[in-house]
């Protein structure tokens, strides 16, 4: 393991894109081998059926989330621990506002494809993917979401077109949006650097209108930090092309549980703004004070967020909530890794 040590992060010591493997006692494959025979043929059956036919036929959204609940519970995702930000446990229906609605922009983690499914059967949201040095995000369907979790990062994941954030959001604005701000699956264990297509929706209003001002067009959309976890964490897919390996994993293992952590909403406006008459690198060391200041001022039309504030703010949140550290290393350690390990396979054969 000590040859990927470039792909360690230097300064919490965690290997974000190395699999988690645990030791299997030889007493559990028998009935891991059972539970797999028994539920393979089920999943199979119903999601052909479900990507083949049923996504695409008018049934309305929920029994399309129904069946994908189904898939879940077939595959032994019996547990969702759900906790959300401010929010004490069974108080839930009382404060409707901490939850995504209609509007809303999910920030979530990535590091499984049941990501991307457990947001599909509660949210049906619109999936974006941030693309790794543009501004650009792209979206995908349900069903290529599930693929790229597999993928290596490509700059054009299946040739769909170059969008942004903003777009999205304008062209549907009574759906749920869902960004994967790291871009790349991790195993779980880190937060990774964020691709710019998040941050950048933040800071864009500064290119219309001169130094900012003259558009006070700031969306009012919420941003929801939602991080993920599983326990067992051994089907979390950080390896491209690891569909067998988290196949039986996922199959396998009699129950699993999903840690859902909502965050506190972040609202663009309440960011920390830039000054826009300094200039950006002094804004680094901008005082407690300043930053009160700026932010609680309600003029918000002629000020943009200053760089890095959106990412900084959701990072930190997606941290706090699920208990992780956040790491220096991205999309590009990441396809650096991928291309080490493929090689070191090579070289042993
Ligand atoms: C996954 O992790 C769990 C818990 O540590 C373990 O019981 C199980 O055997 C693991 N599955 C595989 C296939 O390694
Ligand atoms: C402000 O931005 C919005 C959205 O991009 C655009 O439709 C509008 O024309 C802009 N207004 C000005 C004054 O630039």
């Amino acid at each position: 393991m000590e040859k990927y040590t470039q792909y360690r992060d230097r300064g919490t010591g965690i290997a974000p894109f190395i699999p988690i493997t645990s030791a299997t006692s030889s007493f559990h494959l028998p009935l891991a081998a059972v539970l797999f025979a028994l539920r393979a043929p089920v999943l199979l059956t119903i999601s052909i059926s479900y990507f083949l036919f049923l996504q695409f036929m008018p049934l309305g959204s929920l029994f399309q989330k129904g069946i994908l609940w189904i898939c879940m519970l077939v595959a032994g995702v019996w547990w969702v621990d759900l906790q959300v930000e401010g929010v004490k446990r069974g108080t839930l229906s009382r404060y409707p506002d901490k939850l995504p609605s209609p509007g809303s922009i999910i920030a979530s983690t990535f590091s499984s494809p049941l990501d991307a499914l457990y947001l599909a059967a509660t949210f049906d949201p619109i999936f974006l993917f941030p693309s790794f040095d543009t501004p650009y995000v792209f979206q995908l369907t349900l069903f290529q979401t599930l693929l790229y979790t597999f993928a290596p990062p490509t700059s054009k994941p299946y040739s769909s077109k170059p969008t942004t954030l903003a777009e999205v959001i304008s062209k549907n604005p009574h759906r749920i949006i869902v960004i994967f701000p790291e871009g790349t699956t991790s195993n779980g264990r880190a937060l990774l650097r964020f691709a710019p297509a998040l941050d950048s929706f933040a800071t864009q209003y500064k290119q219309s209108g001169e130094n900012g001002h003259g558009n006070g067009t700031i969306p009012k959309n919420k941003i929801f930090p939602i991080s993920l976890r599983y326990l067992p964490s051994n089907t979390t897919t950080p390896l491209p092309g690891s569909y067998g390996v988290f196949l039986w994993r996922l199959l396998g293992q009699p129950s699993h549980t999903i840690k859902v952590r909502i965050g506190e909403a972040v609202k663009i406006r309440d960011l920390e703004m830039s000054d826009t008459l300094v200039a950006t690198s002094s804004s680094e060391t901008i005082t407690e004070k300043t930053v009160a200041r700026s932010s609680s001022g309600d003029d918000a039309n002629g000020r943009v967020p200053r760089v890095g504030a959106l990412e900084e703010r959701v990072g930190e949140i997606l941290v706090r909530v699920g208990r992780i550290r956040r790491v220096g290393l991205g999309v590009k350690e990441k396809i650096g890794f991928w291309n080490a390990w493929k090689a070191q396979g090579r070289k042993k054969k």
